[in-house]
């Protein structure tokens, strides 16, 4: 029988840079709380969020993905043609075909990268860096660009008591190349397609196109059961993932959830028992939930705010719809 060759990797891979962009449009709670009968301190209470970032027209997916992109290249300290495979997580590129990680391998000027887009919700980030890992240390990849990128805003109706003040928009950026040191532990994932309707498009493009009002296939969830599911469940799986890291909570400088609710970030620290050491990253405070966005952004400001360094343990977590999820330790560029 003919052997074929097969490919030899890395060692080990890391995240060598890490790069985000914020709209320029800052949202207060005041301007959406007349739509939904709501309050600025009803939000603040079981949401933790204060404002949001909406973006503007010419803030694009692919502007922003791009923004952050050059970011993290820079950060990384490569040139952008080593990236020779580029992974787009996100829900909001409403072109079905081709994948938006084309265009923006192309603009960033890599060497005619592999290009693709990931659709796992809330979880994408940590999805794309799971899967950038594996490329690294299989031989498939040398340097891969991972992008979390979402225009929120326009998937969510203003009218929706239970959603209009969550969602946001944002870009978040990180370059995963080879390593002689582990730096990103093993990923723990999986999905309950059980819980499907929990967080999802009201409508099918189908549905918009039979409508005679015809609006954006709208976001919409069960706040509730989400919640009970993220703060409890989720806990688990972050803890599974140090455990698989082989370290324990003490070892951890910060946690990084996805950034979709305070109550949930305080529920996991307290139930996987994160001591006071650990730095929690609470973006969401300012930015609001930008699903696949939300952990490189959370990072970004942590890094800003002299609550992360190079060289620092982080626990990554993400979870949204589908019921998806997937968490894993990283060392920190
Ligand atoms: C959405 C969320 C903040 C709602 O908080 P909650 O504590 O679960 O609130 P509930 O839905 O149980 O509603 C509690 C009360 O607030 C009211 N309420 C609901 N939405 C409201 C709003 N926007 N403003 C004011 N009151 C509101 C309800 O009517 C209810 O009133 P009642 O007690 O008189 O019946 C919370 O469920 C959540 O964050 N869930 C997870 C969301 C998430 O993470 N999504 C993304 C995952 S990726």
């Amino acid at each position: 029988m003919t052997a074929l060759q097969s490919a030899a990797g890395a060692p080990h891979a890391r995240i060598l840079g890490i790069g985000a962009y914020r709209p320029s449009r800052v949202v207060p709670n005041s301007e959406i709380v007349a739509r939904i009968d709501s309050s600025d301190e009803w939000i603040q209470q079981r949401s933790g969020i204060k404002e949001r970032r909406w973006a503007t027209p010419e803030e694009t997916v692919e502007m922003m993905s791009l923004a952050a992109a050059r970011s993290a290249v820079e950060r990384a300290g490569i040139d952008p043609r080593q990236i020779d495979t580029v992974i787009v997580a996100t829900v909001s590129h409403f072109m079905q075909t081709p994948a938006v990680a084309t265009r923006i391998a192309h603009e960033l000027g890599t060497d005619q990268a592999a290009a693709f887009d990931i659709s796992a919700a809330c979880a994408g980030f940590c999805h794309g860096i799971a899967m950038a890992s594996d490329l690294v240390r299989g031989g498939s990849a040398g340097h891969v660009l991972v992008i979390g990128v979402e225009r929120l805003s326009e998937m969510t109706d203003p009218d929706d008591r239970g959603s209009a003040f969550i969602f946001a928009d944002g870009a978040g950026a990180a370059i995963v190349g080879p390593s002689e040191t582990p730096g990103i532990g093993p990923v723990v994932w999986g999905s309950d397609g059980e819980q499907f309707d929990l967080i999802r498009s009201r409508e099918d493009w189908r549905d918009v196109l039979a409508s005679d009002n015809p609006v954006m296939p709208h976001l919409v969830m069960q706040g509730n059961p989400v919640f009970r599911w993220a703060s409890f469940v989720m806990a688990k799986v972050g803890q599974q993932a140090l455990d698989r890291a082989g370290i324990t909570p003490d070892q951890l400088d910060c946690f990084v959830p996805h950034q979709a609710n305070m109550r949930i970030t305080d529920a996991m620290a307290r139930a996987m028992k994160l001591p006071d050491t650990v730095k929690i990253a609470r973006d969401i405070a300012e930015q609001g939930n930008t699903s696949a966005a939300s952990i490189p952004l959370a990072l970004d400001r942590m890094y800003a705010e002299g609550d992360a360094q190079s060289g620092d343990v982080a626990l990554l977590i993400a979870f949204g719809a589908g019921l998806a999820y997937a968490a894993q330790v990283v060392v920190l560029p």
